[in-house]
């Protein structure tokens, strides 16, 4: 029997309701495919956690969670109570620097059983792999004088190490699928970092040379998302191109209830993160309606990182199955709640034993 050990962090508002129904999904994969076990261990850190104890996790919280195979995570955010950047850089991003997440995965497709807002979305199935460390989201940078003198001076850091291994992981995500390559540019406009990022681009394609590479300027790129979705297999863009540019591939899909992410440790040193795109949903809170599919997506894509292909693609099946019977909550037109929409799910999956 394989077991995988998860730290499991709820998180605030709707990340305390759909992770539960993400782990009865993951319990019920795991029990169909029959030689893997999951061990969850839960981390209470949040907003409410931060009131009481004058910080969102302990000092010692990395060397806990780094115990475990993956970090799986709700949401963090209760904007009332606490302001937003302290939950972010306390929680979210300490550990997504601190074990040293340097890529984000985002998946887009169209799903089956959901209406994208295109009109003819044809079946879009694409992955944009954007760099998580450095680039726009630097902190180098400063702001002198005041008044109307005010200079602010926000620098972008591209690193050709960083670089290399965000179009290294394309490459090989690529391999694995249609062995084709899209990099989001801009190297009209930005004249010193992106013709940097197209030559590292053009010297990585060289290791790959079984892979169909393209380069598009990321406007361009962001109105193609809109007009030809489906022509797109694997992007990979800097932090903030591949930030903007995932919110696309989101709204395309039809709500971002659904939307799934991944932070990856590449060096094998700390457990990789998985969390949905959306956050902690303050205005639906405790009405029990949040889509769960995010955080369930957001499971599946935890099992392909653990090489579990097989029963991976059974949750994103099942869940398409249930989508299509109707079974699907408000923001996607249906009026199921959270855990009918789970039900239907675990039970699809129970069916295939
Ligand atoms: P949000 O993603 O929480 O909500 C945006 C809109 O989408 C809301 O109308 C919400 O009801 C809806 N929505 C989101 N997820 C849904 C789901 N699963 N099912 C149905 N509807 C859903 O973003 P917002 O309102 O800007 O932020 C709320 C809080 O969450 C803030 O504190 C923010 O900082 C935090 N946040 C945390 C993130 C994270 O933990 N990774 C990511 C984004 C925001
Ligand atoms: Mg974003």
């Amino acid at each position: 029997m394989k077991k995988k050990t998860i730290a499991v962090i709820p998180g605030d508002g709707i990340g305390r309701e759909v992770m539960p129904e993400a782990l009865r999904v993951l319990d019920a994969v795991a029990e169909l495919h029959g030689g893997l076990k999951f061990d969850y261990t839960e981390f209470p850190w949040s907003c409410e956690y931060y009131l009481e104890k004058g910080e969102m996790m302990p000092k010692d919280g990395l060397d806990a969670l780094s115990q475990s195979d993956a970090v799986f995570l709700g949401a963090v955010g209760n904007p009332k109570l606490v302001p937003d950047h302290i939950s972010l850089w306390g929680l979210l991003l300490t550990i997504r620097r601190g074990f040293e997440q340097v890529i984000n995965v985002r998946p887009a497709k169209q799903m089956k059983g959901i209406d994208s807002p295109l009109a003819n979305p044809r079946d879009f199935d694409l992955i944009v792999v954007r760099e998580n460390s450095e680039g726009e989201y630097s902190e180098v940078g400063g702001r002198m004088h005041s008044g109307d003198d005010e200079i602010a001076i926000q620098n972008n850091v591209f690193t050709k190490k960083g670089t290399k291994r965000a179009m290294e992981y394309a490459f090989e995500l690529s391999r694995k699928r249609n062995s084709f390559l899209t990099s989001a540019t801009k190297s009209n406009g930005i004249v010193h970092s992106m013709p940097f990022w197209d030559e590292v681009f053009q010297e990585t394609a060289l290791q790959y040379p079984d892979v169909k590479t393209d380069s598009q300027h990321i406007d361009a790129l962001a109105s193609f998302f809109v007009t030809k979705p489906h022509t797109f297999d694997v992007i990979v863009a800097s932090n903030l191109f591949g930030d903007i540019l995932t919110d696309v591939g989101a709204g395309i899909m039809g709500s971002i209830g659904i939307a799934p992410a991944a932070n990856i440790n590449i060096n094998g040193k700390y457990p990789s993160m998985f969390e949905p795109v959306h956050g902690s949903a303050p205005d639906i809170e405790g009405k029990g309606i949040a889509n769960p599919i995010g955080q369930i997506w957001t499971g599946k894509m935890m099992l392909d990182h653990f090489g579990e292909d097989e029963i991976a693609q059974v949750m994103l099946d099942a869940v398409e199955d249930v989508l299509q019977e109707g079974i699907k909550t408000g923001d996607i037109g249906g009026k199921a709640t959270t855990k009918e929409v789970t039900d239907a799910i675990v039970k699809n999956i129970q069916k295939r034993s």
